[in-house]
């Protein structure tokens, strides 16, 4: 099965959660991207719901999928909230997000919704955060080399992202991201109040006890995990 099917199977499996009515937070990244497919599957047959996403690149795909597609200004609260990671810890469902650049806005909408709903294929669990990634850190971009420098105190190494053609990266909120590595995260909440301290930081990603459930997708099938 490729990895693309796997992804899909998750995605389909979180699709047939969401409730009629409902508001639901769309995230961002190749296994997001088929949730939200399924999604307009599900919403050309009848499923009425307002969706909020979390990078413009979802909400196009939604928009152009016919999705009604919603803002904090009229929705305070979400009722479920279905992203992608980059990696989950399997025991606590700790994450690490934010290869996509989507950090900051999927935290800002997994902390507002009820439930975060994660997808995955099974490559993305690890048994410590940092095992598989570096970790991204959104900078303003006013000072980002100071920024840049503090974060280096704490990680092994501190990158600027570029983009393919070798431009600066810039997130949907206007800022750069330092992706950070770190050769052993023991505990990814202490890191993350360590990182949050430094001016120009804006957020991690680290999503620390934000889950309450992932599916996993390997060749057997999805498996659901529940924080322990
Ligand atoms: C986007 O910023 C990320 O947090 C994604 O959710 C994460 O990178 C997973 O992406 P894939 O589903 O493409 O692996």
């Amino acid at each position: 099965m490729s990895k693309d099917a796997l992804k899909k199977e998750a995605a389909e499996q979180a699709a047939a959660m969401v409730e009629d009515g409902t508001v639901v937070g769309l995230g961002t990244g190749s296994t997001a991207a088929f949730f939200i497919d399924a999604l307009i599957r599900r919403a050309r047959a009848g499923l009425k719901i307002a969706c909020i996403p979390t990078s413009e690149r979802s909400a196009a795909q939604a928009r152009d999928g016919g999705l009604h597609v919603v803002g904090f200004d009229t929705h305070r609260s979400i009722d479920l909230a279905v992203d992608g990671a980059d990696e989950i810890k399997r025991d606590t469902l700790d994450l690490t997000k934010g290869l996509g650049g989507a950090l900051l806005r999927e935290k800002i909408v997994a902390a507002a919704a009820k439930r975060l709903v994660i997808i995955a294929d099974a490559e993305k669990l690890v048994d410590w955060l940092g095992e598989r990634t570096v970790i991204p850190v959104e900078v303003v971009r006013f000072g980002y080399e100071v920024t840049a420098d503090k974060l280096r105190q704490h990680a092994a190494d501190v990158k600027i992202r570029a983009t393919a053609t070798g431009e600066m990266y810039v997130t949907d909120g206007g800022n750069y991201i330092a992706d950070c590595h770190f050769p052993h995260i023991a505990d990814g909440g202490v890191l993350d109040r360590k990182l949050q301290m430094i001016p120009g930081v804006v957020d991690t990603g680290l999503f620390i006890g934000m889950a309450q459930l992932a599916l996993v997708a390997d060749e057997h099938g999805v498996t659901r995990y529940s924080p322990r």
